[in-house]
């Protein structure tokens, strides 16, 4: 089984990086500035963990290179999963809480608006499917599930705020869809894992309270991760029938 995370910032995947022991294979997706780690936990298991890499002095977050990240992992890697790990904001009024650690059920879009017919809204709010397992690990190590809704911003405009409220949206994130998007085209299931690093209809500054909040929710994020990973080496939750 080949389990691949595709992470956005170092800071979220830095702490399952130390515990599973991954090691960076450098320059593995040049001249992209993605990145590899690496580490067979087992016979029967192969983990990476996928990040967009940096720019600008800074981690790469946002659509487009989760975009390229993904693709450029399924091509390389050929996973049998592709988990999406990060850090999402969450709302009170729909029961979250901080670095609260939820399984996406869906995801969509909330700001690609898009006039017209059915066919092109439905496009703009993408919808994908995730990985049918999903429901069952949620279960099984008794997490949340939420609705991941993904956008180009980290604030939240009262037109994103109408679209996620119309579409069941529940943590707001910044590359969910985008990954999900890119696994739809190549037929490759997709968990979504997010912590909550801030409270979208809270009066806190957003920026502020995810900063705050970062390192709380990528640790709890770690070790939900590493139930999830225990639980697939033990279970497979029918990943297995997809080996070749
Ligand atoms: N990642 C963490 N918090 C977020 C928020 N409020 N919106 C989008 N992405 C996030």
């Amino acid at each position: 089984m080949n389990i691949t995370f595709v992470v956005a910032m170092l800071d979220e995947a830095q702490p399952f990086i130390d515990n599973f022991g991954v090691r960076e294979v450098p320059d593995f997706f040049s001249p992209l500035p993605c990145k590899l780690y690496r580490a067979r936990l087992d016979a029967e298991t192969e983990l990476h963990v996928v990040l967009n890499g940096q720019q600008h002095g800074s981690d790469l977050v946002g659509c487009e290179p989760a975009c390229v990240a993904t693709q450029a992992a399924i091509q390389r890697l050929n996973p049998d999963l592709v988990i999406n790990s990060g850090t999402c904001g969450g709302f009170r009024s729909k029961g979250a809480d901080i670095a609260r650690v939820y399984l996406g059920n869906g995801v969509m879009f909330h700001d690609r608006r898009v006039p017209g017919d059915d066919e092109w809204g439905t496009q703009a709010l993408g919808n994908y499917d995730v990985w049918n397992g999903t429901g069952a690990l949620a279960e099984r190590l008794n997490l949340p599930v939420g609705k991941v809704t993904t956008g180009s911003s980290l604030d939240m405009q009262p037109c994103d705020l109408q679209i996620i409220n119309e579409n069941g949206g529940e943590l707001k994130d910044m590359e969910g869809a985008a990954v999900a998007f890119v696994c739809s085209l190549y037929h490759v299931p997709i968990l979504l894992v997010k912590s909550v690093t801030d409270l979208c209809d809270s009066s806190a500054e957003t920026f502020e309270e995810f900063r705050r909040n970062l390192a709380r929710a990528s640790e709890e994020l770690c070790r939900v991760n590493v139930r999830i990973i225990e639980e697939l080496r033990v279970s497979g939750l029918g990943l297995r029938d997809n080996e070749v």
